[in-house]
């Protein structure tokens, strides 16, 4: 065994984000200058056999034919990254589903005394799966198929590989993670594991490399300071909107989260048609604020006709409720949750954008940039202006930006 060397071995049924994880940490690792291959299964195997493989019948656990050439490719990984270890590599990962009992003891007995981590992703949203999986189809490897004819393979796919999946439990040194909130849900550590406290520490890191935080264009409620409903873009709003995209046009942006109201998808779509390849993807988390029973009112009818619902959010903005709607404090969860769920849903990506509200922008903020609560319903969130963010472990960086 050559000291100070590591083979991590990812876990989990496809779409569950392993190799986004993977890729996550070998950027960190090689940061840190330890160097760090990636050793894919499904890479190697389109190289090999690129046109049958994404019929779902290939991944039978009862096809033959199939069952050996992945057996195949797992060996061929397996001896690539043990040779890269022993020659000067330090992490070698291996990026493949690795969900049976039978293959995990095989690479164990494959690597022999190699101290190896094996890390689970676990990932049971279903909308989250949903979006991923139709991501996925979008691989060359579908080109032949309709979108719909794609999502059924690889579903079938994936049930193929629940036959035979067996969660972490019995193996040495593991951590089983929840990939969607970047939680440790079971930990087994009971050797000396090189890096080990760097790597659980990116496992439970959010990190984005570049968020474009921006708030949608002026609409017609904003015009007579109305709050809430779902109303357009004015004419003033619809030119923000391709000064931004105009502004953004140089930049790769991969995936736009808007909100699912009109407001925000109409100061994404400008954007999105001028890049070459960018996916809007609407989240109900990221829905403004429900104003309740003073939906569709604007702030000076909400004084005049429920003063007690003016005063008492005016006496304590974070922690009032409308009645029948939400609050700051409420809002909390779900807009965390949306953020986690564009950072899984854009796997990595060198850039992306959430295209959002007021208030929902102010929570998005504090969720990187720390604010006291009290603060938080006040910060500035222009609409002439966007914010860049930054959040890894090396940097943190928050700009606020003209784009005109
Ligand atoms: O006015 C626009 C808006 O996005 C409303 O829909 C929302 O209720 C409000 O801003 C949130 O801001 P505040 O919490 O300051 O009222």
């Amino acid at each position: 065994m050559v000291p100070n060397t590591l083979c991590i071995v990812m876990v989990g049924l496809p779409a569950r984000g392993k190799s986004t994880i993977a890729r996550k940490l070998r950027e960190n690792l090689s940061r840190d200058r330890i160097s760090c291959r990636i050793f894919n299964n499904g890479q190697l195997r389109r190289r090999i056999r690129s046109q049958d493989t994404s019929r779902p019948e290939f991944y039978d656990p009862n096809n033959e034919v199939g069952v050996r050439l992945r057996e195949r490719i797992a060996l061929i990984n397996l001896d690539r990254a043990r040779r890269y270890l022993e020659n000067g590599g330090q992490v070698a990962i291996i990026d493949a589903t690795n969900v049976s009992l039978k293959r995990r003891r095989k690479v164990q007995s494959f690597l022999g005394e190699h101290p190896i981590l094996f890390i689970e992703c676990v990932n049971d949203d279903e909308e989250i799966l949903e979006a991923s999986i139709r991501h996925k189809t979008r691989l060359p490897e579908f080109q032949g198929l309709s979108a719909e004819l794609a999502m059924e393979s690889f579903k079938k796919r994936i049930l193929y590989y629940n036959t035979i999946y067996n969660p972490l439990g019995e193996e040495r040194d593991f951590i089983r993670l929840d990939s969607l909130n970047n939680r440790i849900l079971q930990e087994e550590i009971v050797s000396d594991i090189p890096f080990y406290d760097r790597i659980r520490d990116f496992l439970v890191t959010d990190s984005v490399k570049n968020l474009f935080l921006i708030r949608h264009g002026e609409t017609y409620f904003n015009l007579e300071n109305r709050i809430g409903g779902d109303s357009s873009l004015t004419q003033k709003g619809k030119e923000q909107a391709e000064a931004l995209a105009r502004y953004f046009q140089k930049k790769r942006i991969p995936f736009i989260f808007t909100s699912k109201k009109k407001r925000t998808v109409e100061t994404a779509e400008p954007i999105q048609r001028l890049q070459e390849s960018c996916s809007i993807i609407p989240l109900e988390e990221f829905n403004e604020i429900d104003s309740g029973i003073c939906e569709c009112m604007s702030y000076e009818e909400i004084q005049q006709q429920m003063p007690d619902v003016y005063y008492a959010r005016k006496q304590d903005k974070y922690n009032y409720v409308y009645p029948e709607g939400e609050g700051y404090v409420t809002m909390k969860s779900r807009v965390d949750r949306g953020i986690k769920k564009a950072l899984f849903l854009s796997g990595g990506a060198e850039n992306i954008m959430i295209v959002g509200h007021r208030a929902v922008n102010r929570m998005i903020l504090s969720h990187f940039l720390y604010r006291r609560t009290e603060d938080v319903p006040y910060i500035y969130i222009p609409q002439d202006k966007f914010y860049h963010i930054v959040a890894t472990q090396y940097k943190k960086l928050f700009q606020l930006k003209p784009y005109t």
